[in-house]
């Protein structure tokens, strides 16, 4: 598949206005992309679980307008207006116009909420990307009559392709959010080890997946819920001329290759090291950059050191991962659910704020809710 697949034949049916609510999920890289070219393109594979009960709800309300000169939307968050969101959503509205021609002919509004409290660290962009990717989607089936193929694809493939055209369309709002749409596993990034695996848009990890990979917990403890000091905008951009950034790349494919073997033999040791490795090296990236920063806080340190010992002790499989924030993603075995939240209440809720952390595990993707229509 190139871009060019995704721009799509002349629309056969005139659409006055209409309604369509999608649900997707927030992901976590287990290999993180960090460094982008041009178009958001990233500059290695990464692979993430879907997350099941972080999401946003998008509901997007379409009505013809007169003019075709500009876009024309307004955004709210939890019922209330969102200035702030106009801008981020422009640019996006820019960079897919030429997938989506009929992004001008329409007023919209797009109403939003998350199921995770807001600013509380928790990227909103992959969710709240995919599930806005989903619904142009939508219209855009609409305005084709119901099947958005384009010659070139198989019939056999129209859901595949409406997928692969919302991530497609995700990726260019936000990277990772290209990974959203899908569960419980997805690449994203050409790799020699997947099969499928496109620069362009998130595949569903196509390789056997061991048992006790299936149901995995992610527990996401809140260390700080501010703003976060650089955006990823900014540090993806600190990756160009970065001293260490070609090792990097190449360590990121490799890792993608080692963890296909590893989701496939359950070997939860090798998972620990690769996943916490991944983390810090992330952090480590952002640690050895030109303006250099620290997006981990004390109490980051104290859950990780807490997590090395409570393993040691008691030999359980839980580990971590980060993304680019202090929060800390708690990642373990269904098997040990009982066993690693009474650590988290017992040993660790201390080191989050406000006590406040939320019980999330792996889970299937994007899903339109038609009750709205
Ligand atoms: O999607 P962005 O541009 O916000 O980048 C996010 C990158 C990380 O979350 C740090 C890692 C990843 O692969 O999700």
């Amino acid at each position: 598949m190139t871009e060019q697949n995704f721009i799509p034949k002349p629309y056969t049916n005139s659409i006055q206005q209409g309604r369509y609510t999608w649900s997707s999920p927030s992901n976590i890289a287990l290999v993180k992309y960090w460094g982008k070219k041009k178009d958001q393109i990233p500059e290695n594979p990464s692979i993430s679980f879907t997350l099941n009960n972080c999401k946003t709800t998008t509901t997007l309300s379409f009505s013809k307008k007169t003019d075709k000169e500009a876009f024309s939307f307004e955004v709210y968050l939890d019922g209330e207006k969102k200035e702030s969101f106009k801008s981020k959503i422009e640019t996006f509205f820019n960079r897919v116009e030429v997938y989506l021609p009929f992004l001008k002919a329409y007023h919209f509004k797009i109403e939003t909420s998350n199921t995770f409290p807001h600013s509380s660290g928790i990227a909103s962009s992959a969710s709240g990307m995919s599930a806005l990717a989903l619904c142009l989607m939508s219209v855009e089936k609409a305005l084709l009559g119901g099947s958005v193929i384009p010659s070139v694809v198989e019939e056999s493939q129209a859901e595949t392709y409406f997928i692969q055209k919302a991530s497609f369309l995700a990726r260019l709002g936000s990277g990772s959010a290209c990974r959203s749409l899908e569960g419980d596993l997805v690449v994203w990034g050409k790799s020699e080890a997947i099969e499928g695996s496109s620069d362009l848009f998130g595949v569903k990890f196509p390789h056997q997946v061991h048992e006790v990979f299936k149901n995995y917990q992610d527990t996401i403890l809140l260390v700080d819920k501010g703003e976060k000091v650089v955006s990823s905008t900014v540090g993806h951009n600190l990756m160009h001329g970065h001293p260490f950034a070609q090792e990097r790349f190449k360590q990121a494919d490799k890792n993608l290759k080692t963890i296909t073997e590893i989701l496939k033999s359950g070997d939860l040791d090798a998972f620990i090291a690769l996943v916490e490795s991944e983390a810090l090296t992330l952090h480590a990236m952002m640690m050895t950059s030109m303006p250099y920063f620290i997006l981990m806080k004390p109490n980051t340190l104290e859950i990780i050191n807490k997590i090395w010992a409570f393993r040691k002790e008691t030999g359980s499989k839980v580990c971590f991962t980060l993304d680019a924030g202090a929060n800390v993603h708690v990642l373990y075995p269904e098997n040990e659910t009982n066993l690693v939240l009474n650590f988290i209440k017992d040993e660790l809720v201390a080191f989050c704020q406000k006590g406040q952390y939320i019980v999330d595990k792996i889970g299937f993707g994007a899903q339109e809710l038609s009750i709205y229509k």
